[in-house]
């Protein structure tokens, strides 16, 4: 498959790639991320963080002095909520396809006081990861596979730097993730829409995410994140909606429908939207040397 694939035609307007779509409009800045991350932080039934969560497991699977690496780490999140338990024989390497997310994770971790020395940031696209073979202990792939054109070899190169017996912490959504939202949105996306929303959307899911890892490392383990949302601010809602960035809710006609549909479903809900949560993690090992 090519580095980049061409979208014919589309709403894309001026961006010709999909992989350039991703890096200079919807990853451009943190903004779309943050939209969704604050619906999941205020509304999720989970009183337990989601980057919590996530990073107990990678104190479960990193030795005290450990070579980190994560790809797709937009604005830093994971790191950002858990500061307070890093320890200090870890050397974290943070990588995103998109420059604004590289500064803003650089900006964000700065004004956070993160200790010195221990992150590295940069640019770089998992299909071609720049570091030698077996130079990490654990790589980091958090709801970013989905995004990548050629998922075999973005997982062979997160293969490729993890040393013989490392540990892939891989995250991701289910099937069902958001469905009542998708439901919603389904009225206001086009089948030009669907295509253009399929050629970055490529699917890497908590169901069929096991048989896309399986070729490249051993002892798949999929691990749970029990959460719901009961959302009750519908600007927010609305917010998170027009963050996906879906073409014909550009048009500020159709984002006053969606949001009188919001309305509605709230109004008769009383005044709470429900919506179900499918998310979780896979760990998996490098395989040892032949
Ligand atoms: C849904 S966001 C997740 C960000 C972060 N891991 C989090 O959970 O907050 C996906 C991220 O993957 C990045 N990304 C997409 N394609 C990529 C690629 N081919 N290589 C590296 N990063 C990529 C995007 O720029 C974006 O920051």
């Amino acid at each position: 498959m090519s580095d980049q694939r061409h979208v014919e035609a589309g709403p894309m307007g001026q961006h010709k790639t999909d992989k350039e779509y991703l890096a200079t409009r919807q990853y451009r800045d943190a903004s779309n991320l943050n939209a969704r991350g604050s619906l999941h932080a205020r509304f999720g039934t989970n009183p337990y963080p989601w980057f919590r969560w996530l990073f107990d497991q990678v104190l479960a699977i990193a030795p005290a002095e450990a070579r980190i690496l994560e790809v797709g780490c937009g604005p830093a999140g994971l790191w950002l909520e858990n500061l307070d338990r890093l320890p200090s024989g870890w050397r974290v390497t943070l990588t995103d396809l998109s420059e604004g997310m590289v500064a803003t994770a650089r900006e964000r971790l700065t004004a956070a006081g993160a200790p010195e020395g221990i992150f590295t940031i940069q640019t770089t696209d998992i299909e071609s990861l720049p570091f030698a073979d077996a130079s990490f202990d654990v790589t980091i792939a958090n709801h970013m596979l989905y995004h990548v054109p050629d998922q075999p070899k973005g997982l062979s190169e997160l293969q490729r730097v993890l040393r013989p017996g490392g540990a892939l912490l891989a995250a991701t959504n289910g099937q069902d993730n958001m469905r009542e939202l998708d439901d919603v949105l389904a009225g206001f996306i086009s089948e030009q829409d669907k295509q253009w929303k399929a050629s970055f959307r490529h699917p890497f899911k908590l169901e069929n995410g096991p048989e896309q890892i399986a070729p490249f490392f051993d002892a798949i383990e999929t691990l749970l994140f029990e959460d719901s949302l009961r959302v009750t601010d519908e600007d927010a809602l609305l917010a998170y909606c027009l963050s996906i960035d879906i073409p014909s809710l550009r048009e500020p006609a159709q984002q006053a429908t969606l949001a009188a549909r919001i309305h509605e479903r709230m109004a008769a809900q009383g005044g709470v939207f429900t919506i179900t949560k499918s998310v979780g993690s896979f760990i998996a090992r490098a395989r040892p040397e032949a």
